[in-house]
């Protein structure tokens, strides 16, 4: 299993912390936003990682995190994003480096309490497809949120007015090697972007998407409120602990 983090986009709901650096790059509580969920695809044993991002300010991804020596890695990867096709775009610019391998994908600004490793395990004991992490929230409209029919999941809503559950599907997704192929297919959103949630409603589609629940916390930190919350989220219990 390899791992990728998404690290791109603008940044617009921070703005304007966002204005002369990139969203990743900000604080959480002790350290800068990257080094979360970077740690968490270390700490569930990945050791190959591809860090995706783009803008003005991808030279300082470089210089932040060299070569992974601080979480341990012997080398790290990186890919650039040009322009803002969105997070399906970004993840489609890691083919090469997956070389036909499964991969775990973790979105830059998600922070999470405890260890994925579990959910690694049941991926790599299914048989491919996709496997997808949801959390229970109390605003579910900020997020992809899952439709059910008994425990089966018929649909993801990305963003919906009138959610259909509480259950968000949060920014950490195993795929087989055929989301390249998925991601090739896909269509612009209406607000112009490859749509992450249309990468796992493709998988849907073909009954070929596994869920787990997330334990511990999580949270993006992609808004000013959910950066605060995050900062003291961490502040408080740690994240990404080994427990
Ligand atoms: C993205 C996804 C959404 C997911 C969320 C998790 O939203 O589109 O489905 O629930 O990440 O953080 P964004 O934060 O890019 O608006």
């Amino acid at each position: 299993m390899r791992g990728i983090v998404l690290a791109g986009g603008l940044g617009t709901r921070l703005y304007p912390l966002t204005k002369v650096t990139n969203k990743h790059l900000l604080p959480i509580y002790n350290k800068p936003m990257i080094f979360y969920p970077i740690e968490a695809l270390t700490n569930a044993g990945i050791t190959e990682i591809l860090i995706v991002t783009g803008g003005n300010n991808a030279g300082d991804f470089l210089r932040l995190l060299g070569n992974g020596k601080d979480f341990g890695l012997k080398r790290l990867h990186y890919a650039y994003q040009e322009g803002e096709g969105g997070i399906a775009e970004a993840l489609g610019l890691a083919e090469a480096f997956a070389e036909g391998e499964p991969v775990c994908v973790v979105l830059g600004d998600n922070i999470i309490e405890k260890n994925i490793i579990d959910a690694l395990k049941a991926y790599e004991s299914q048989d491919g497809g996709a496997r997808i992490l949801l959390k229970e929230v109390s605003d579910p409209q900020r997020f992809g949120v899952a439709v059910f029919e008994g425990d089966r999941i018929i649909r993801i809503e990305e963003k919906p007015h009138q959610p259909k559950s509480k259950y968000a599907i949060t920014g950490i997704y195993m795929y087989d090697s055929k989301v390249f192929d998925i991601i090739k297919e896909l269509k612009p959103s209406g607000r112009g972007e490859l749509e992450i949630t249309d990468v796992n409603n493709a998988y849907i589609e073909t009954s070929t998407m596994r869920w787990s629940i997330l334990d511990g916390w999580w949270t993006d930190a992609g808004t000013i409120e959910s950066l605060l919350r995050a900062g003291n989220l961490v502040a408080k219990t740690g994240a990404n602990k080994i427990d």
